[in-house]
């Protein structure tokens, strides 16, 4: 609210009137409690008996209503229309994600309460010190705790000073590329690949290269023809996004070769990998690194959830200097409080439980979908892990996921995920929100019926 000013109207009317515009914009929506008069009152700078008459006044126009004890709050008649001007209502509204949406890890199975308890804890215990902005770098307990978990549960040795927490992949791919990178640099790029990094790339002056993917990952033979001098190169080995294919063992040990031999740098974007339902996956690219030319990229976006808006980087030893000196031009964008919950949840041994769990609901949650729109005749590509399936189509397949979105279904086009490749269309769609087979089935329905619709 903005300060009152000294103009002939009461004060009182000053008070009732900006709350009005308030109400009118939508910026205090109905049903929203005020502060109680003294408390607003104090906030201001007025009389606690000026605030209670501008209360009055917008109570007896109704646009407020007193609830006793409770206190005062906006009306909730106002939902239904006058005297609010709807057109003023903001457009800033939080919407739930629709059904299929790729990307999400299962809402409802992540443990809230848990989480709100370990904060809490968290909270009581920090010190003074806490206050102030910490590690660039990331808070120290997180980054042991990243350690450990890196260890016992991805096969990757390293020390803590190796390890940089980011606000998520596109930061981490920032600090890269702000440490490395030179113009004019280039950089393969798997085709299809993981779209919403492209204006990471994009705007720092690298030359995109796009290496196409096949039954085997990223085809690196393809890649050492076009680029064979690149600098970079981009690769989801455990579940290539958006096909699902693991890079095989034989392409590893080429492109680690090749970039050992080029002195290039390869970033695994390791997003996913603890999500795999057949068969042993393959330990991440990193784990063999001997060569020291893989930066590894990890995120808890998929693991807990991404609005934790919390990842991290593992850069090869001699790269921890230069890297240091970067990250310390700018604080950490990971809130303190978040990292050191982060590391009680890994230090108590939460997180592998967590991860357990997760594993055996996608499993079948998956096989839900799966059988669901098999017995609908459209069969799913076989991929072993990760969050979402891909659907061949025939036809467009940018036409089909319009359809699909039309009927509010998240689903998106293969085409959509590609630079320049061509190849069959295919639908992806996110299955770990399927709470139980009947949905499966209801929304494998819906598609179908919206795909058919001419
Ligand atoms: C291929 C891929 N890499 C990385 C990420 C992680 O992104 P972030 O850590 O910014 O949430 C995602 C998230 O959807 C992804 O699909």
């Amino acid at each position: 609210m903005q300060t009152i000013n000294s103009a002939a109207v009461p004060l009182y009317r000053q008070i009732a009137r900006r709350l009005k515009a308030a109400i009118e914009s939508g910026e205090l929506a109905p049903g929203k409690r005020l502060p109680a008069s003294r408390v607003y009152a104090r906030e201001i700078g007025v009389s606690r008996a000026t605030v209670e008459a501008a209360y009055g006044e917008l109570v007896a126009q109704g646009w407020l209503e007193r609830r006793g004890q409770a206190g005062t709050f906006i009306s909730d008649r106002l939902t239904a229309g006058a005297p609010r001007a709807d057109t003023a209502r903001s457009a800033v509204v939080k919407s739930a994600p629709l059904p299929f949406q790729l990307g999400l890890p299962g809402l409802d199975l992540f443990p809230r309460a848990l989480w709100a308890r370990m904060m809490g804890r968290r909270l009581r215990v920090q010190t003074r010190a806490d206050l102030a902005p910490g590690d660039p770098a990331g808070d120290p307990e997180l980054r042991r705790a990243i350690v450990d978990y890196l260890l016992f549960s991805r096969g990757i040795e390293c020390r803590p000073e190796q390890v940089f927490v980011t606000s998520g992949y596109a930061a981490g791919m920032a600090l890269i590329l702000d440490t490395l990178a030179r113009p004019g640099d280039a950089i393969w790029m798997e085709d299809p690949g993981y779209r919403l990094i492209r204006p990471q790339i994009a705007g720092r002056g690298l030359t995109l290269c796009p290496v196409p993917v096949d039954d085997d990952g990223l085809d690196v033979d393809a890649g050492m023809r076009t680029a064979p001098d690149a600098r970079f190169v981009l690769v989801t080995p455990a579940h290539q996004s958006p096909t699902g294919v693991p890079l095989s063992l034989p392409r590893r040990r080429q492109l680690l070769a090749w970039a050992a031999r080029r002195q290039a740098w390869i970033i695994e974007d390791d997003y996913d990998s603890e999500f795999h339902y057949r068969g042993r996956p393959l330990p991440p690219m990193k784990s063999l690194d001997a060569p020291q030319r893989i930066i590894y990229a990890g995120t808890f976006s998929k693991s807990l959830f991404p609005a934790l808006r919390s990842g991290w980087l593992v850069v090869p030893e001699p790269l921890v200097d230069c890297f240091e000196q970067q990250a310390r031009l700018a604080a950490c964008t990971v809130p303190t409080l978040v990292q050191q919950t982060l590391a009680d949840f890994i230090n108590q041994g939460h997180f592998w439980r967590h991860l357990k769990k997760m594993r055996q609901h996608y499993a079948r949650r998956r096989e839900w979908l799966v059988q669901a729109l098999a017995g609908l005749g459209y069969p799913t590509a076989p991929g072993a892990g990760g969050l979402h399936l891909m659907m061949p189509v025939s036809g467009s397949d940018r036409a089909l996921a319009a359809r699909g979105r039309e009927a509010g279904l998240a689903v998106q086009a293969l085409s959509d995920w590609r630079l320049v490749s061509n190849g069959p269309g295919a639908l992806l769609m996110g299955f770990t929100n399927i709470a139980d087979a009947q949905m499966a089935q209801r929304l494998a329905e819906k598609l179908i019926a919206a795909m058919s619709e001419e």
